[in-house]
């Protein structure tokens, strides 16, 4: 069986793991061959291919990003339509000239929708789950965000010590577009002061208060908020972005917005980390590098078994198979009573 293979969306710490995992198990018990697509839909839609062979692997479980290279190509949207046939007619096309039996889809939302479509048009796809953000509703968890918990706990410890030096307010800006979960427990392992997240619409004002009781108790105010917070309405103005392939705002800028308000309410200092891309880079942590192995090992096993339109999916400890179709319904957002487990150290 030959089996293409690409990664697509935001980069991800533990694809790479995922993409070593695929094409070792893949080689050793089933004599699969591999071909690697580029830059995510892209690849396919043009046939842009590269060697990704055993050797090919060597090396990468450590690495952050992805060797196949990524991208936000959407190949439903209407730039992908090109010499009369739609994006997903180039893809069969490329695919059945390369000789392609099946694929390996590795990504989030976006990419696992535009999956589930192809499988819908005749494809033999798998999918297999990445984002930080965690927000993938069939899984429990998606390997990089443990990864862009640690780095943004990290940055957080860093934080306290400036803050308390300067008596300022430090307002660090995660990812999380829809959902607050690198916010969430990043903050709640860093302790910090309160943490804003998307599902959850802010009142600046409780905010200042919080704010003023920790300066009363001689300690300094970390807040936490997620790209993707919003102020609760009329309570706040904000700036949006622009607008990407899949029709997402472009998001960052929330962390500052804040700070200003506070440094006007408060009077005192305000100032702002952005954190943006650091979380999705460098080394895995060994959770997401297990995680992201037992994804690859899976993946393999449904395409031998020619369980195709699945995405692999964790429930509790165990790796199972969903249907792809099902796989991205549903958000994960922050449950309301989890929120409220780390509201108890606001303040
Ligand atoms: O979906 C993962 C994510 O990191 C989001 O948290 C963030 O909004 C988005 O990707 C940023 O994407 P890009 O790097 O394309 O701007």
């Amino acid at each position: 069986m030959r089996v293409g293979v690409l990664t697509g969306g935001g980069d991800c710490p533990g694809l790479n793991a995922v993409i070593r995992a695929v094409v070792r198990t893949g080689a050793a018990e089933h004599g699969f061959e591999f071909i690697g697509f580029r830059d995510g839909w892209r690849g396919p839609l043009e046939g842009d291919t590269m060697v990704l062979d055993v050797q090919a692997v060597r090396g990468i479980l450590p690495q952050g990003g992805t060797i196949l290279g990524s991208s936000r190509t959407n190949p439903l949207g209407e730039a992908a339509s090109a010499g009369g046939m739609s994006g997903l007619e180039r893809i069969k096309d490329n695919l059945s000239s390369l000789g392609v039996d099946a694929l390996i889809a590795i990504g989030g939302e976006d990419t696992l929708g535009v999956a589930s479509r192809l499988h819908a048009a005749g494809v033999n796809v798998v999918g297999v789950p990445k984002t930080i953000d965690n927000d993938l509703g069939a899984t429990d968890f998606t390997f990089g965000f443990d990864t862009a918990v640690n780095i943004a706990m990290e940055a957080i410890d860093r934080l306290h010590t400036t803050a308390e030096s300067h008596h300022r307010t430090l307002v660090v800006e995660v990812m999380g577009r829809h959902a607050g979960w690198i916010a969430l427990h990043a903050g709640l392992a860093g302790g910090a002061n309160v943490i804003l997240i998307p599902e959850r619409p802010f009142d600046i004002g409780a905010v200042c208060t919080y704010i003023e009781h920790r300066f009363q108790d001689h300690y300094a105010p970390i807040v936490v908020v997620a790209e993707g917070a919003i102020p609760a309405e009329g309570t706040m103005a904000l700036a949006t972005g622009e607008i990407d392939a899949f029709g997402h705002v472009r998001l960052g800028g929330i962390g500052q917005q804040i700070a200003d308000e506070i440094e006007k309410r408060t009077g005192k200092e305000a100032r702002t980390a952005v954190l943006g891309h650091i979380q999705r880079g460098g080394t895995p942590t060994a959770y997401d590098r297990v995680l992201a192995t037992r994804f690859g090992l899976q993946a393999i096993d449904a395409a031998h078994e020619g369980d195709f339109g699945k995405m692999v999916a964790l429930r509790g400890t165990e790796i199972i198979r969903v249907p792809l179709a099902e796989a991205t319904d549903e958000l994960k957002v922050v449950p309301v009573e989890r929120y409220a487990e780390a509201e108890v150290f606001f303040g």
